[in-house]
């Protein structure tokens, strides 16, 4: 079920702000990959922290590649669209959503400004394929996807996110969501509250 929102599990955003973003700003470009993105609300939640703390010649350099199975098939036209109805940005910090966001006239819908969309691009992609879509990735977010997967699924997919990242590169999951014991020697925990790990050099 694609059920997501804006800004959700700040607590982890937060970490990967204040644990993550700095190192990623030390490199040329920043590569992100936000698997089982659903309707984009997480990638354009990362896209706007991140805007936050950059210039925008820096921000130039972000590209976020938001995946999900899609079994709707309507979420590629969603995040290119990148318009929201008034419930589903409400909850948004207000400082943000002023800076971030633009009203579309006649209808209570609200669109992210052409610059953060610019950061994120959508394709279809099945996890269950264990097939990756690049091999540099800075960060690679997986939200609340891999608790309908099996244990042996688990493992295979955090596998390819590990060959799928750069030396020093980051994985973050949800808070309930543990790293399987197998790769306690390939990740380092870079938190004690969140489930934000570091691949080892
Ligand atoms: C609950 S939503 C999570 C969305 C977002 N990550 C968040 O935390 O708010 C789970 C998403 O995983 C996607 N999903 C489920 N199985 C998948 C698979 N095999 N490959 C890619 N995405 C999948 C669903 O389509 C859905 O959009």
């Amino acid at each position: 079920m694609a059920f997501t929102y804006f800004f959700r599990d700040l607590q982890t955003l937060e970490l990967i702000c204040d644990h993550v973003i700095p190192d990623l700003l030390l490199k040329p470009a920043i590569e992100i990959w936000d698997a089982g993105c659903a309707t984009g609300p997480e990638p354009y939640t990362l896209a706007m922290l991140l805007r936050d703390r950059m210039d925008s010649r820096q921000f130039k350099n972000v590209m976020i590649q938001a995946t999900d199975i899609d079994g709707s098939d309507l979420f590629d036209k969603i995040i290119f669209e990148a318009e929201y109805p008034r419930e589903q940005v409400q909850r948004i910090p207000a400082e943000i959503f002023e800076k971030y966001f633009i009203k579309i006239e006649n209808k209570d819908y609200y669109r992210l400004t052409d610059e953060i969309r610019g950061a994120v691009t959508f394709q279809k992609h099945d996890l269950r394929t264990m097939n990756s879509i690049g091999r540099e990735f800075g960060l690679i977010l997986c939200k609340n996807v891999l608790l309908h997967f099996n244990e042996a699924e688990r493992i295979d997919v955090i596998g390819m996110f590990y060959d799928s990242l750069m030396a020093g590169g980051y994985l973050a999951m949800e808070q309930t969501q543990k790293l399987p014991a197998e790769f306690k020697e390939l990740f380092e925990p870079v938190v004690s509250n969140a489930q934000i790990y570091r691949k080892n050099e």
